[in-house]
């Protein structure tokens, strides 16, 4: 068979005769005349088929239009007429909804018809989502050529991308895309490249639409060695392949009756897999004394047999066939009681494309697809899928590609200088793996989003450089998290609302000093008004210790060296408190313990329960955080076990402990005096001042309460429980929350 038999070849405009009847259902083709100008009528009805085809102008953003010279007019019809080209961008894509998990007949055509009057035959690639489908050369194709697949896409949107490989310019002229039905063509694995379809006929139409329900093109093919039948009766159809009839009811013999009908293909890559599909039905009226048998062979091997058609019957691979050396031939053998020579009414061959690589995580393909839209950007680069492959990755994004098989996900988002204006886009929380966003030098305004704080990969924030008002959301002072605001004169760090400042770091501090003082009110007024009349008090204020901290909200780089020191493992925990013989506590986070370090070292172990809603994250960043804490107004966090699922805190031991005992003189403690009431509130106070200015990130007790003041052998307050109560989570929730471990009225005003 000689190759170049309209296989893969377009043949317009010569004398077809095609078959219109009245059209039928063509229910979701998508049919598109590429580079329709746009003062002509879309959607038109096709001359030949009656098929409806539109304009592409919707489907795609970038490109030019064009048309074949006038010369050439006359021979290729309309969709073939025009074009779009593609002279800016390396890759420019087609963008469809199609229906996910449904086999689709998806065609493209090209006809270069010198649209430019450069006379240079385009060569370029075909790309079907991340995958590369073709390489289109036009060279020698005056009359274009077309590439054909059925293909079930996994996701909803659909891209066909052209992609530039050299110096000539992607054009396309037609993109067609019609549903199948799902009980057809089916393979192992991958999809099915057309090869060649034919019918055996020595007439020279080619049956299209409306005699193929899908639009499926069959060429006529005919042999010298063959004669050709043709019957009027009906002859069924083969069910799932939905035939056009005439490629059922005509049909071809051998003419030495005694001779196989051979069809014989090559191909350049021997490694080729393919997929055959015969058509037969018995078009002969059979004497009662004839049979009409034979075998069919694929370069000597039988594939099926022996078959004898009636009615309508497609022979199929189930799995993919190879040829030895490149070349095939297919043979149809008569057995040796049939009376009548084999016939063939139609086949189909396709050649086994893999589309391997995942598209990107369609939600975040979606989101992106948003924040362009939001903020009007236009980049030719972004088209297609945002990460794959790899060199065409979209211009500021970076992704995680681990392999073929996984979706890859958005990692990075850069627009800074994009002249972004208006709000921070909500469609920025659907990129949940996001580690980096940088949306510098822009033109923003509004508040700083509480969402952002919600994606945890997050690493890195720049927003310098913009309009932003308001306050920082707790939810993005994570100790992991580096986030860059200046240049936003309107926006104030946590809780310091919109006044301007001279200087911001100053800020926190005066803030936090400020508060300490209104603290130390509340805690005198507290202790003294707790068991005795009222008397008259005097207010001491702390000394005005400032120190010079920069408080930025940077993650440290150092590593914890410290902690590592510091972990226990759990059998070292259940030592220590002798298999947590003395338990001398209970809060809402777990029981606490009394044990020994080191057969010395007394300590209070805190165990996590497991109902506890802290997370592990949180869990480490928190112990991170209070290894740091040195501070003698504050209980010292001696060490940590985080072993699979136990989580413990250990602490050291304060051997008078909970103030509230001694105010009230309850659980065997005595009442203190006015003079040892008044130095713990201070020391209290200055324990809190150290968690708001000497920390970095400062820190929130949200639980100040005599029971988590807890006093040494000397009376000397120290307090307990800060850091910890902040790190609960409730309901997401990072603002006031004050129901699993902090107390109403016990938080720091400031923060209230
Ligand atoms: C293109 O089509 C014309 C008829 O329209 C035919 O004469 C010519 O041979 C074809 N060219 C090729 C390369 O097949
Ligand atoms: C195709 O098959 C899938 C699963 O087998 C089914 O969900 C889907 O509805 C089918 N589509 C059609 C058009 O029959
Ligand atoms: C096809 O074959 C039939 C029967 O042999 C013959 O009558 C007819 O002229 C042929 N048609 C063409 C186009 O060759
Ligand atoms: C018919 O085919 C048979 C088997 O291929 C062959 O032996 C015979 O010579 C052929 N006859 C003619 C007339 O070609
Ligand atoms: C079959 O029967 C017909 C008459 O009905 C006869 O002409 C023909 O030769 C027979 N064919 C064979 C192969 O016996
Ligand atoms: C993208 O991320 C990979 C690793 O995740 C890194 O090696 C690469 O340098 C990053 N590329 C850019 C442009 O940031
Ligand atoms: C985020 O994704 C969900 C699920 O696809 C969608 O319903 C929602 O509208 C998206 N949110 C934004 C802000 O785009
Ligand atoms: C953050 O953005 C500002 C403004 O574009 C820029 O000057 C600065 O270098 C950026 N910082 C980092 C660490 O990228
Ligand atoms: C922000 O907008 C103003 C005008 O509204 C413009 O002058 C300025 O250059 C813009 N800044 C950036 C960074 O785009
Ligand atoms: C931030 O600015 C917007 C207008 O850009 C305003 O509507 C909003 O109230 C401001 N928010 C605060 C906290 O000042």
């Amino acid at each position: 068979m000689e190759r170049s038999l309209g296989f893969l070849l377009l043949l317009i405009g010569t004398l077809a005769i095609i078959h219109i009847v009245q059209a039928q259902s063509q229910q979701g083709f998508i049919l598109l005349d590429c580079g329709l100008p746009a003062n002509e009528v879309s959607p038109y009805k096709e001359s030949f088929t009656g098929l409806q085809y539109s304009s592409d102008a919707t489907f795609i953003q970038s490109g030019k239009t064009g048309s074949v010279q006038p010369n050439l007019e006359s021979r290729f019809l309309k969709p073939y007429q025009t074009l779009r080209y593609f002279p800016e961008g390396r890759r420019n894509c087609y963008n469809l909804k199609v229906e996910k998990g449904r086999k689709h007949l998806i065609m493209t055509r090209f006809v270069y018809g010198n649209y430019d009057g450069r006379d240079i035959s385009p060569k370029f690639d075909l790309f079907l989502g991340p995958n590369p489908w073709a390489t289109i050369d036009l060279y020698r194709l005056e009359n274009g050529t077309r590439r054909e697949i059925l293909h079930i896409p996994t996701s909803s949107s659909l891209q066909i991308c052209l992609v530039k490989t050299g110096e000539t310019t992607p054009m396309i002229s037609a993109l067609e895309i019609r549903p199948m039905g799902n009980d057809s063509y089916n393979t192992k694995s991958g999809s099915l490249a057309l090869f060649n379809r034919v019918y055996l006929s020595n007439s020279s139409s080619f049956l299209r639409f409306p005699d193929d329900i899908y639009d499926r093109q069959w060429n006529a093919y005919f042999r010298n060695a063959w004669t050709p039948i043709s019957t009027t009766r009906d002859v069924g159809n083969s069910i799932g392949y939905d035939l056009p009839k005439i490629a059922l009811t005509s049909a071809a013999m051998p003419t030495n009756a005694s001779a196989p009908l051979t069809i014989e293909w090559s191909s350049d890559n021997p490694e080729d897999q393919y997929y055959l599909y015969e058509h037969f039905a018995e078009i002969q009226d059979l004497q009662a004394n004839d049979t009409r048998e034979f075998n069919i062979l694929l370069n000597g091997d039988r594939l099926y047999g022996p078959l004898i058609p009636s009615k309508a019957t497609t022979i199929l691979s189930v799995s993919p066939l190879t040829c030895n050396g490149g070349k095939c031939s297919l043979e149809l053998i008569r057995t040796s009681r049939s009376t009548l020579p084999p016939i063939l009414n139609a086949f189909e061959v396709y050649k086994v494309i893999q589309f391997p690589q995942s598209v990107t995580n369609e939600n975040e393909v979606a989101a992106v697809k948003t924040i362009e839209a939001t903020y009007g950007l236009s980049r030719i680069n972004w088209q297609g899928d945002p990460c794959v492959p790899l060199e065409l990755m979209w211009d500021g994004l970076n992704c995680s590609i681990t392999d073929i098989s996984t979706p890859p996900r958005i990692t990075t988002l850069i627009l800074s200088s994009s002249g972004l204006t208006g709000t921070i886009a909500a469609a920025i929380q659907n990129l949940t793996q996001l580690e980096k966003l940088d949306l510098s030098n822009n033109n923003l305004t509004g508040e700083l989003p509480e969402f952002l704080g919600s994606i945890k990969s997050l690493l890195f924030i720049n927003i310098s450089g913009n309009n932003l008002n308001g306050s920082i959301p707790q939810s993005l002072l994570r100790k992991d998290l580096l986030l860059l605001y200046q240049g936003n004169p309107r926006l104030g760090p946590l809780g310091s609302p919109t006044k301007p400042h001279k200087t911001k770091l100053l800020v926190p501090i005066v803030a936090s000093v400020a508060s300490a003082a209104i603290l130390i009110v509340v805690l005198v007024l507290f202790l003294v008004f707790r068991k005795k009349k009222p008397s008259t008090v005097e207010v001491v204020h702390p000394p005005p210790s400032r120190p010079t901290m920069n408080v930025t909200y940077a993650n440290s780089p150092e590593p914890s060296i410290e902690m590592k020191k510091r972990r226990f493992t759990y059998s070292e925990v259940m030592k220590m408190t002798n298999n947590f013989e003395r338990v001398v506590g209970e809060g809402g986070f777990g029981v606490v313990c009394h044990g020994t370090v080191n057969g010395s070292e007394q300590v209070d172990v805190k165990l996590l329960s497991q109902s506890s809603t802290q997370g592990y994250k949180e869990f480490k960043a928190e112990v991170d955080l209070l290894l740091r804490v040195h501070h003698k107004n504050l209980v010292g966090l001696v060490g940590y076990c985080d072993e699979k699922e136990h989580l413990a805190l250990i602490y050291e031991f304060v051997p008078n402990g909970e103030l509230r005992q001694h105010l009230l003189g309850k659980g065997g403690r005595s009442v203190v005096n006015w003079g040892i009431r008044l130095r713990i509130a201070v020391e209290a106070a200055l324990g809190l001042e150290y968690l708001h200015i000497g920390c970095t990130p400062p820190m929130v007790h949200r639980d100040v309460k005599t029971t988590n003041i807890l006093l040494d052998e000397h009376y000397k307050a120290k307090l307990a429980d800060f850091g910890l109560s902040r790190s609960f989570p409730v309901g997401g929730e990072s603002h006031v929350s004050t129901v699993v471990a902090g107390t109403p009225g016990y938080l720091d005003p400031e923060y209230y």
